[in-house]
């Protein structure tokens, strides 16, 4: 990976890609400005914290069964609004939203799909915490008429890009078009976004690691025998000692992976024997495996590369073992031999 950057923008990167590789289109390249042009508008609208109409709750409850806060609502209108009238996509579809979203018949539609997860780590909005955006764009099925939510049911492995954004102390915006990742940072006064880390490259070995230990009792053999060898560290099989990190905001979790190493784990548990676990596959799960493969780490769900699940809904969930290669390689192959 190479920090010391030239300072160029996104723009002059995106055009650049085009130049390098013929998977960057015009069309990819207007809808990652836009999405970066919105994330830039939301990470305002997260800094006004109780100065601006932003935080606390909707009111309302989303198809997850989570009760929205407002920064859910206002960070997907936002979404949503900035990408219908460009050209690019042919519908989206959210988190925060049960069905799909057509584009207007006033606009032209794209060739592009695009899922999102407007704002991740909403539990941590109210108290000042890292937040983000995700998001995934898949090519729209060739000669699809009017977009349904079963053109949406690409696996990972399809997906043109993806991308995340961190409201944190910096703005940054993390992406890939399956040419390697590279971060920008949000220059506040330019409002610009500048390349600053290019080629990330995630660690093969790591000695932190990322779950809520609060799910312990709840957890099946294969990720109670992987804890419980990081937790009898120098004494135990590994012969070291780990040290603990979760956020409970993915973005920010995967974004401190993916400088120095770890594996995040969000297991399938006991609780919902029919739910794999609390994150979301086509706008959580899919885009942080992308972007976490492109830079040297590995993804699975326990036995399975998350980019090869063949998904069924648009909200469905899965288990998620990413980060550290070689830490992923090991429980994965717990759960293969369980
Ligand atoms: P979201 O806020 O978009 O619903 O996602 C929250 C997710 C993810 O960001 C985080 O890793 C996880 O929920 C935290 O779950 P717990 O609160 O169960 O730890
Ligand atoms: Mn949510
Ligand atoms: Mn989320
Ligand atoms: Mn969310």
């Amino acid at each position: 990976m190479t920090t010391n950057t030239k300072r160029i923008s996104l723009t002059q990167f995106l055009v650049e890609e085009q130049r390098l590789h013929n998977t960057v289109s015009a069309e990819l390249r207007l809808l990652i400005e836009v999405v970066a042009r919105a994330c830039k508008t939301i990470s305002h609208a997260v800094g006004k914290g109780a100065l601006g109409e932003v935080m606390g709750s909707a009111g309302s409850e989303n198809v997850q069964g989570e009760v929205q806060k407002k920064l859910d609502v206002i960070s997907n209108e936002i979404l949503l609004e900035a990408n219908e009238w460009g050209g690019h996509l042919a519908a989206m579809a959210s988190e925060e939203m049960e069905t799909i979203h057509l584009i207007p018949n006033r606009y032209p539609k794209g060739e592009y799909l695009m899922l999102f997860d407007p704002l991740d780590g909403s539990s941590n909005i109210d108290v000042n915490v890292s937040i983000g955006t995700i998001f995934s764009v898949l090519k729209a099925p060739e000669g699809m008429a009017s977009p349904t939510e079963q053109d949406f049911l690409q696996p990972g492995t399809h997906q043109v890009a993806a991308g995340y954004a961190v409201y944190g102390p910096q703005t940054v915006l993390v992406l890939t078009t399956g040419n390697g990742v590279n971060c920008f940072t949000l220059d506040r006064e330019m409002g610009s976004w500048v390349l600053t880390q290019q080629n990330i490259q995630i660690p093969a070995d790591t000695r932190e690691y990322a779950i809520n230990a609060s799910n312990a009792r709840h957890w099946y053999e294969p990720v109670q025998r992987y804890i419980g060898e990081l937790l009898e560290g120098k004494a135990g099989p590994r012969g070291v000692d780990f040290n603990t990190r979760w956020i409970a905001s993915m973005v920010a979790d995967v974004h401190r992976i993916l400088n120095r190493g770890g594996i995040f784990m969000y297991p399938a548990d006991a609780r919902e024997p029919d739910k794999p676990g609390k994150l979301r596959l086509m706008y959580e799960a899919n885009p942080m495996a992308f972007i976490v493969e492109q830079a040297g780490g590995a993804a699975t769900n326990g036995p399975q590369r998350i980019m090869e699940i063949q998904p069924t809904a648009l909200h469905q969930r899965v288990a998620v073992f990413l980060g550290s290669k070689n830490e992923v390689e090991r429980v994965t192959g717990y759960h293969q031999e369980a």
